[in-house]
């Protein structure tokens, strides 16, 4: 089948990738936190973000290749860590981080991902980047980055917008908890998305593996604790600093929003800012990451790194004008997943690049540096 034809925008595949996967798993992959309004806010500030086409430019043939922390890529997208991947579609981080590899761009493994560094980085090749969720224990956090660099992990983010579980209504009414049970009506739910269903038999139920592998033996978790939550604290300036000591790679920290933080990050050693809400899944009250980006962006000299509610190329033209040097992408690649399996994420990739030619197009920009200040503020 050719996917253009019936699929040719992202909620096409978010539409079908919806129809394949139980209740409970699209309500962790798709919910904010509150009434979602932050998620809400990110849509309406990109679609308030205009340009002004430009006439008589004769052909134009936009290059998308960029470059960031010395390493060069086709396409300005990547893709964000999330956590427990494989539970959204069956094996999910092997086939993320395949791809990636394939593709040549980067990609995000979470702390509380449903796998191992050890199985999932050697997939990655060179594109493998690990998120970090601070534990509190320094030989704890050692272990940690000591895996995730021998499994091949060369870029490491600091996610420092979780000081504390964050309320996902959502998620609770579909009845998740961690890790993950099928109980009553998620039985249900699942019998009626057979090919999610036979993959995670194929499988195994996902739960934190690598988490799993710091617990006490014998250690009992209340049934609706997040293990990650057990392991890990809520980072400070340094604990910053001691993380800068400690890993001799690329450092990122993401979930920033705000001028004064990311001003301050190139003086801890940082190499990129990453402005994200989470998608709206932290707070209800977070300006969009749109609207943050300009202030971000006028604060530091080091890369900038956007994501949150990126629906299309149309969006990563906007974060680029406005200040980003690169964009990240996380649920759209679980939705490519979700609808397709593995062949869902070159689908997804495919609508992104397209959609950012032709809108570069209607403005003349042959390059992404032509992009930056073009937009109407
Ligand atoms: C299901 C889900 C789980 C996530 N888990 C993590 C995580 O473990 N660590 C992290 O830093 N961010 C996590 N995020 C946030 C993403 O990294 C990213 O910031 C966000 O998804 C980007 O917005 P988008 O989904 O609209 O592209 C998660 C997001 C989703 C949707």
């Amino acid at each position: 089948m050719d996917l253009h034809s019936h699929y040719p925008a992202l909620s096409d595949v978010k539409a079908r990738a919806r129809r394949r996967i139980p209740h409970f798993v699209w309500e962790y992959l798709d919910s904010a936190t509150g009434n979602e309004r932050t998620l809400a806010r990110n849509r309406t500030a990109l679609d308030r973000v205009l340009f002004e086409p430009a006439v008589l430019q004769g052909p134009v043939a936009p290059d998308l290749s960029c470059s960031l922390m010395g390493r060069d890529y086709a396409v300005p997208i990547g893709i964000s860590p999330v956590g427990m991947s494989g539970l959204i579609w069956p094996d999910a981080e092997r086939l993320l981080a395949r791809y990636a590899a394939e593709a040549g761009l980067p990609y995000g493994m979470s702390t509380v991902a449903s796998q191992t560094p050890e199985y999932v980085g050697p997939c990655a090749g060179d594109q493998g980047w690990f998120q970090l969720y601070p534990p509190a224990e320094p030989e704890i956090r050692d272990d940690m980055l000591r895996r995730a660099k021998d499994a091949g992990f060369h870029t490491l983010i600091l996610t420092v917008d979780v000081p504390g579980p964050s309320r996902r209504e959502r998620q609770t009414r579909g009845g998740l908890v961690q890790p993950p049970v099928l109980r009553g009506k998620m039985i249900a739910q699942a019998a009626m998305c057979p090919a999610w269903s036979v993959g995670t038999l194929r499988h195994g139920m996902p739960r934190l593996r690598f988490i799993d592998s710091y617990m006490k033996p014998g250690g009992l978790l209340p049934s609706n604790a997040h293990a990650g939550y057990l392991l890990r604290t809520s980072p400070d300036w340094a604990y910053l600093q001691a993380l800068r000591e400690a890993w001799d790679g690329p450092l990122v920290v993401k979930g920033i929003l705000r001028a004064e933080d990311a001003a301050k990050m190139a003086g801890v050693g940082v190499d990129a800012v990453w402005v994200s809400n989470h998608a709206g899944r932290q707070f209800d009250a977070a300006p969009a990451t749109i609207e943050a980006l300009p202030g971000v962006r006028a604060a530091t000299d080091l890369p900038v790194i956007f994501d949150s509610g990126v629906e299309g190329g149309l969006d990563v033209m906007r974060a680029l004008a406005l200040g980003a040097d690169f964009v990240m992408l996380g649920r759209a690649w679980h939705y490519g997943l979700a609808a397709f399996g593995a062949k869902g994420l070159a689908h997804v990739a495919e609508i992104f690049e397209k959609d950012l030619i032709a809108n570069m197009q209607q403005i003349g920009a042959q390059r992404l540096a032509d992009l930056r200040g073009q937009a109407l503020v």
